[in-house]
């Protein structure tokens, strides 16, 4: 493998540390001197391409590459073909284009290594090591680290015998929350009022040689918090909130999220403050104590629950799609924010900048999506939606077929993004443009943010 020095590339950092170090508390993070800035994202879906959009927005960035990409990223990006989860070949492209950022966006390529790897080469990379990303990659191993941090969380019990599951499911009683240890893709969860089903789904994973965690039901609306992170200082974004359920009323089956909207103005005003003092700060600093700091995002999914806050999952990278409707109100331009955290500078960085407006996300999944989505159905429209004002259209299963045309090519094909001065204008704009949009036998939700903006009355 080829090793890249940092002594190699003294521009961007030399002229990022003097940047970084210059304008504490000045509105914008003056980022001029690092003009040129070359960004390799990592990563297929609508997050990813939000971030590129944001990258793409940011006057500092000069050029932007991503891997493996999108039909959507393409047109702002040049695309690799790469394996995603191959550390070697990502950091062997880092280098080749002379990147001065990676941001890996997927859990995936986090917990096979590919940071580790960027970082081995000299790179800055936005995403934490495989280490630190096991506090996704193993619902067990960040059950521990809260317990050991005094993160408020569900109470679980680690099950590896079908008698331990059992037991485990008799104590908790009904509704029963059951979950695979490991990556499922959104999959893994069942929370359900019907005992054998709680029980096969424990099977299962047992039979698959996976381990089971059951854990007590936690009530209350749920809360996504970002928290970008250098290993030590925490900086959290706006909260949102996403829409994990097939259809509307939050019937159907758990997909990897069919919408989100961001503010959210039902939550309390203290909440982010409270957030990062009793969960996003404890757990940076248990796993700086283990050796195995934390840089890159710390999802915090949250439950308000008649007890208090308590944390429902970590993630160990940007949520989708709330991505999508919180970086359309981030000002702020991203590239020094996430190079900041990949350099370890985050506590020299001047507070963030946040747009008024409401960002109202709604995704456009395939026919039969998430039972088996049917891919190859021609997608028309999504100019036309982008000529809706305050709309913008993100890819995530799209492909170009053989002519040219663009088709879909998985579960969740598009993000239609609204923004407007209240949740309801914002959804009005999101809708309209998804109006717009052409795809045979897609489905979406109707109901994204509507209990909140009703509530809110505006
Ligand atoms: P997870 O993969 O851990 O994010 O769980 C997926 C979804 O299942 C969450 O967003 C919740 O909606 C639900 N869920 C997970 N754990 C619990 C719990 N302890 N109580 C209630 N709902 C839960
Ligand atoms: N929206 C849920 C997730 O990204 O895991």
């Amino acid at each position: 493998m080829v090793l890249l020095g940092t002594h190699t590339r003294p521009c961007v950092h030399l002229s990022h540390r003097r940047v970084l170090r210059g304008t504490r508390g000045a509105g914008r993070f003056a980022l001029d001197r690092l003009a040129g800035v070359k960004v390799l994202i990592v990563g297929s879906g609508a997050r990813e391409h939000a971030l590129a959009r944001s990258l793409h927005l940011d006057s500092d960035v000069e050029e932007l590459h991503a891997v493996p990409g999108n039909p959507g990223i393409g047109q702002l990006a040049t695309l690799h073909s790469q394996d995603p989860n191959d550390g070697a070949a990502i950091a062997a492209l880092a280098v080749n284009v002379r990147a001065d950022l990676v941001v890996v966006g997927p859990e995936a390529p986090l917990v096979a290594g590919v940071a580790d790897a960027v970082r081995e080469v000299g790179i800055p990379c936005f995403g934490p090591t495989a280490a630190a990303a096991m506090l996704e990659g193993s619902k067990a191993f960040a059950k521990e680290v809260m317990a050991a941090a005094g993160v408020p969380t569900a109470e679980p019990r680690v099950c590896t015998t079908p008698q331990g599951l059992e037991a485990a499911l008799a104590e908790f009683g009904a509704p029963f929350v059951v979950k695979d240890d490991g990556l499922a893709a959104g999959k893994g969860v069942v929370v359900t009022e019907d005992h054998d089903q709680a029980v096969d789904h424990g099977q299962a994973i047992l039979t698959s040689g996976g381990t089971v965690v059951v854990e007590e039901f936690l009530d209350g609306p749920e809360v996504s918090l970002f928290c970008i992170c250098d290993g030590e200082t925490v900086v959290p974004l706006q909260p949102a909130q996403d829409f994990k359920r097939a259809y509307d009323g939050d019937a159907g089956l758990n997909t990897g999220g069919m919408g989100a909207y961001s503010p959210l103005p039902w939550a309390p005003a203290d909440l982010v403050d409270e957030v990062v003092r009793t969960v996003a700060q404890p757990t940076v600093d248990q796993m700086a104590a283990r050796g195995t700091p934390f840089q890159g995002v710390l999802y915090c999914g949250l439950a308000l629950t008649s007890k208090g806050l308590r944390v429902v999952e970590f993630n160990a990278r940007f949520g989708d799609p709330e991505t999508q409707s919180v970086l359309a109100r981030l000002e702020t331009p991203l590239a020094g924010v996430l190079l900041a955290a990949a350099q370890g500078r985050l506590a020299e960085l001047p507070p963030l900048q946040w747009s008024d407006d409401a960002a109202v996300t709604v995704v456009l999944a395939s026919h039969g999506y998430p039972e088996s989505a049917r891919s190859g159905d021609p997608i028309t429209g999504v100019d036309v939606a982008e000529e809706v004002d305050g709309a913008h259209v993100l890819h995530a299963g799209t492909a170009w077929d053989g002519e040219g045309a663009l088709v879909s090519a998985g579960g969740r094909v598009l993000s239609v993004i609204g923004r407007g001065a209240t949740l309801t204008a914002a959804r009005a704009t999101a809708y309209a443009g998804l109006g717009r949009i052409g795809l045979e036998g897609s489905h979406h939700r109707s109901d994204i943010a509507l209990a909140a903006a009703e509530a809110a009355g505006t």
